[in-house]
């Protein structure tokens, strides 16, 4: 070999080891991306477990906090608001009833058709419309003059087609906040939540802004139950089912009812007929425990939030917060890194991650995760996400909503521990009384878009229930799906109170 090709093999050889060596470190430098990801998920999934002592404490907490809520007011961080609803329907009610159902990011007006036992709902009409943004944060006279111009159109329709003669017409008015209330038909807003933030609201009687804004616009009805929206879906599951006794609520917001002994509720006993039971509205959104499984992004989000340390459960388990919790760690993922390259903006913009595309995302079960990928580009704008990261997006999401489904179990559950019906022997839960009787048949009616549309969800719920009461008392507890029960339990509610 002359001077010149060795001088070729040698440049050669110094190029490969160069390329070579840049592979290597560039090998290295996407392995330690790739490990600092796993490291951000194996951190988060930690922060998030819920082993079952853990949610044990949770239901404990939940009792506990239950009891003291019902002791004196201002007494827990749950407000346990008094309902005045002390009757539920049972099937005998007859005649036509409206129904306003207001509830996070849509309402409903309806009008149902009630023929007594036999026929139960012999009719039902509804019609849902979306709120207007601005009408989240603008005046009370502004909300309320659409919604009574909207029923107002509902009800001149439904006559026309129906050839009803004008008359009085009753109405139950479903307000899915929390409200402090003297009467079962009046109410006054205690907070808002679920982004809206109508500052002329507070102080006013919900029922009478409704009331005004219908003189306003020319339709005359009569106001017979302003109810929460637990509340109602407790009712329609009664109608049903006389095994009932509570509602939860897991959609844009979280909340849930209960039949409570009037005489355990030692707070405002001036205003109770001290005989009987009451529904109370928990508002449960709000309730806090140290147990509670809480991370960095939750702290970031609340405090970021229009109600900062407020609602706080609710931020860990509602629609209106799972996607977003979901977001905030595939960002930092992004972020820290980087993983998808340049960061579509759109990913660091909050909200826009909403819980169905979450959901939807969870439970693409295409081998390729063909969902995730069209999610990332077309809503977050991120093309190109490799399959791994892909798998490591769904891991996030099950993280998310793993964690949300087995603490709306131990609520649940801890409500059964305050009434004595998860099986430790209370009186409220067996027949007997003594504790070696039958377990009565116990119903909880639940509604929300969470858990109908999200079977990971649902599924990872009923199993925490199961897990926490054990096999033998757990077939004794049912939890009954209702449809529209917001509303249509409003209308059988007014059905229930009318004049
Ligand atoms: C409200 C509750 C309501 C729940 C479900 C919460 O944000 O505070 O009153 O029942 O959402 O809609």
């Amino acid at each position: 070999m002359g001077k010149v090709g060795l001088g070729l093999a040698v440049g050669c050889a110094v190029v490969s080891c160069t390329l070579a060596a840049i592979l290597v470190r560039r090998r290295l430098k996407s392995r330690s991306k790739w490990n600092r990801a796993l490291a951000v998920l194996r951190e988060f999934q930690e922060e998030c477990s819920t082993p079952v002592g853990r949610l044990r404490q949770v239901v404990d907490a939940m009792a506990v906090e239950m009891h003291a809520g019902l002791a004196s007011e201002g007494g827990s961080k749950l407000k346990m608001l008094l309902t005045f609803v002390d009757k539920l329907p049972a099937g005998d009610e007859k005649g036509v009833y409206y129904a306003l159902d207001l509830g996070g990011s849509n309402f409903r007006v309806l009008r149902v058709l009630l023929e007594g036992k036999q026929q139960r709902i012999a009719d039902l009409q509804v019609e849902k419309q979306s709120i207007p943004l601005h009408l989240m944060t603008g005046t009370s006279e502004a909300l309320f003059d659409y919604i009574a111009s909207t029923l107002k159109d509902f009800v001149e329709k439904e006559n026309n087609e129906n050839g009803l003669q004008p008359g009085m017409r009753e109405l139950g008015f479903t307000f899915s906040f929390p409200m402090k209330q003297t009467l079962v038909s009046s109410g006054v807003l205690v907070k808002w939540t679920k982004g809206f933030a109508i500052e002329d609201m507070y102080q006013k009687d919900v029922a009478e802004c409704l009331r005004q804004a219908m003189a306003r616009v020319g339709l005359e009805m009569h106001i017979a139950a302003l109810v929460n929206d637990t509340v109602g879906t407790l009712a329609v599951g009664h109608y049903y089912d006389g095994d009932i006794v509570a509602a939860v609520i897991i959609g844009t917001g979280t909340n849930a009812c209960y039949v409570e002994r009037t005489d355990a509720i030692t707070k405002c006993q001036g205003l109770l007929a001290n005989s009987g039971s009451m529904v109370v509205n928990i508002e449960w959104g709000n309730f806090w425990s140290s147990h509670l499984p809480r991370t960095s992004y939750d702290k970031v989000l609340d405090e970021e939030s229009p109600n900062p340390l407020e609602q706080g459960f609710e931020k860990m388990i509602s629609g209106m917060y799972l996607g977003e919790i979901v977001r905030r760690v595939i960002l930092r993922m992004g972020q820290e890194c980087n993983l998808f390259g340049d960061i579509g903006s759109k990913l660091e913009e909050p909200f826009i991650l909403r819980t169905p595309l979450m959901s939807a995302m969870h439970e693409d079960d295409s081998p390729d995760l063909r969902e995730v990928a069209r999610i990332m580009k077309e809503n977050l704008g991120v093309s190109d996400v490799p399959l791994k990261v892909r798998r490591l997006i769904v891991s996030v999401c099950d993280v998310v909503a793993c964690r949300a489904a087995r603490l709306v179990a131990a609520g649940i559950v801890g409500i059964l521990k305050k009434i004595g019906r998860d099986g430790s022997g209370g009186v409220g839960g067996w027949s007997k009384g003594d504790g070696h009787g039958k377990m009565r048949r116990t119903v909880i009616a639940i509604e929300g878009g969470l858990y109908e549309s999200y079977s990971r969800f649902r599924e990872y719920l009923h199993a925490a229930v199961e897990e926490l009461l054990g096999k033998e008392v757990a077939q004794h507890v049912f939890l009954r799906l209702t449809h529209d029960g917001a509303g249509i339990g409003a209308a059988l509610l007014a059905a229930s109170y009318s004049s």
